[in-house]
């Protein structure tokens, strides 16, 4: 979809969107075009009780007196004074929802004056536009088949404002957030048989033209540097596992960078200990963490974010073969740490494992963060709404608290706690990867984690639940959400960019 801004009009085309705020008389672009139908948009909002209630709308269809207009909305925006951006992004993913299946290739917003509490009205109508975006993506390459009904005709979305040049320069900044959760996004749906560790360490070399230094180890290197922990899990796959290193040195020269971690595993069977075949399917989206690190280094690097940031991808594909992992191998990881291996379904932790240590030992960050479809536990105890957040550091766990509440990505508390570790001492080992089975099963991989991250100020958050949408919620459809990109991004500039 095609997004832009122009002075405030009356359009004369396509569907024309007008709001109504909760409680207010109607705002006066709204009046403006209820003038035009000579008070029958007024009727029709009295007949309906519209009150302008948030994500409240109504469609009229052929408004009387609108020359050339198909479709009129009615968009309640709820209270003026409740009004963030995150509310505003909302309400424009409302109006993308809402003319998903109209006919009309072409949509103008009349909503140029909002009034938003410590937003300008430029900001406050991008806002909107962004989420009219963010909600406007599907993943339909593969289909072939689809009928013109099927399609969406919405082409071109055009936004009221009273600065229209000053709206397109900001809105220019959001879209490069926006895009980077689209790659993600993209990332994370391809198929298991498009994306593999080599095709996933190409979309991170890819990067390099924005200007991020990318570094990719294949399993010759990793065996040298010793990151056993992470190629036993690819020891059935017929793609060479790889640890990719993206650096943005957009901060101050020798400042600390920031370290994030995504597992990677292109595809996840659960290897020997192999996963039943009802939603094996799903396991596509293991890489997600990794596609959550390759889109937040895109977004900085195209926003030329003020930041030292290094992104690591541990990327295996985990498949039972003759030469697979066992469970009940034993593997030396890169930290010196022996583990057992004994359900090799836990592979995540094991990639982790490696991944972890070899950023804050090379790196020494000032914090570290991963991202991980890590546990089937975390979506009992989360469901689809939360990610659950794992942190060794208080300060750390607030910030990324508040920054998903801001950004609607939002993240719950789970513990960490030594008394965990006693379900993952292992008899023969130093560790083993699963827990000895009295539930926690969140805690006990992330307890496993905190063991290969050498006290830095490290939070693990555990993406299982909130990487795929099952129903189409406020910025998705069915299908990858790129969940993590903007609650990251935003994370950096709120707190290490100033
Ligand atoms: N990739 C899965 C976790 C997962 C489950 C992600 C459901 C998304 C949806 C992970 O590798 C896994 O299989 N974990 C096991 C661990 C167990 C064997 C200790 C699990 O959660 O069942
Ligand atoms: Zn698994
Ligand atoms: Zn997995």
């Amino acid at each position: 979809m095609n997004i832009s801004f122009a002075s405030p009009k009356i359009a004369d085309t396509g569907v024309l969107v007008v709001a109504v705020f909760q409680d207010e008389a109607l705002p006066e672009a709204t009046q403006d075009v209820d003038a035009v139908t000579k008070g029958a948009l007024a009727r029709a909002v009295a007949a309906a009780s519209f009150q302008g209630k948030k994500a409240e709308i109504l469609s009229i269809l052929v408004p009387e007196g609108l020359k050339g207009v198909g479709q009129l909305l009615v968009l309640g925006l709820g209270k003026r004074e409740e009004l963030t951006q995150l509310a505003l992004e909302e309400a424009g993913a409302k109006i993308a929802a809402t003319l998903k299946c109209t006919k009309h290739t072409a949509g103008f917003v009349h909503i140029p004056t909002i009034g938003a509490k410590g937003l300008s009205d430029v900001q406050a109508v991008t806002a909107m536009a962004n989420g009219c975006l963010l909600k406007s993506w599907t993943f339909d390459k593969y289909k072939t088949k689809q009928k013109p009904e099927e399609k969406c005709a919405l082409k071109e979305m055009t936004f009221a404002a009273s600065d229209p040049q000053a709206a397109e320069a900001l809105f220019a900044q959001l879209k490069k957030i926006t895009d980077a959760v689209f790659l993600t996004r993209t990332v994370v749906s391809e198929p298991p048989n498009v994306i593999n560790p080599d095709t996933l360490a190409a979309c991170a070399e890819e990067l390099r033209s924005i200007g991020v230094t990318v570094e990719v180890f294949g399993e010759k290197e990793l065996q040298k540097m010793g990151l056993n922990a992470l190629l036993g899990v690819g020891y059935g796959s017929q793609y060479d596992s790889k640890l990719v290193v993206m650096q943005w040195n957009g901060g101050k020269k020798g400042e600390a960078p920031i370290a994030f971690v995504g597992k990677g595993v292109t595809f996840d069977t659960g290897g020997i200990s192999i996963k039943p075949a009802s939603n094996m399917d799903e396991m596509k989206d293991d890489m997600a963490g990794s596609g959550v690190v390759l889109g937040l280094m895109q977004a900085l690097a195209s926003r030329n974010a003020k930041v030292n940031v290094v992104g690591v991808m541990g990327i295996v594909e985990n498949m039972p073969s003759g030469t697979a992992q066992r469970p009940g191998d034993i593997v030396k990881s890169l930290s010196g740490q022996t583990i057992e291996v004994l359900n090799t379904d836990a592979e995540g932790r094991l990639v982790l494992a490696d991944a972890l240590w070899y950023a804050q030992d090379r790196f020494k960050p000032q914090l570290m963060i991963d991202l991980a479809t890590l546990t089937g536990a975390i979506v009992v105890a989360l469901g689809h709404e939360y990610a659950g957040l794992f942190s060794n550091n208080e300060d750390l766990a607030q910030k990324l608290l508040a920054a998903g509440k801001t950004m609607g990505e939002p993240l719950w508390p789970m513990p960490l706690d030594p008394a965990y570790d006693k379900d993952i001492d292992s008899d023969i080992a130093d560790v083993k990867n699963i827990g000895s089975g009295r539930g926690a099963g969140s805690s006990t991989a992330a307890q496993f984690l905190q063991r290969f991250v050498n006290d830095v100020p490290w939070a693990h958050l555990d993406i299982a639940g909130v990487t795929r949408d099952t129903q189409g919620k406020t910025f998705n459809h069915k299908g990858a959400t790129g969940f993590g990109v903007r609650l990251l991004n935003h994370f950096i500039a709120q707190n290490y960019e100033q």
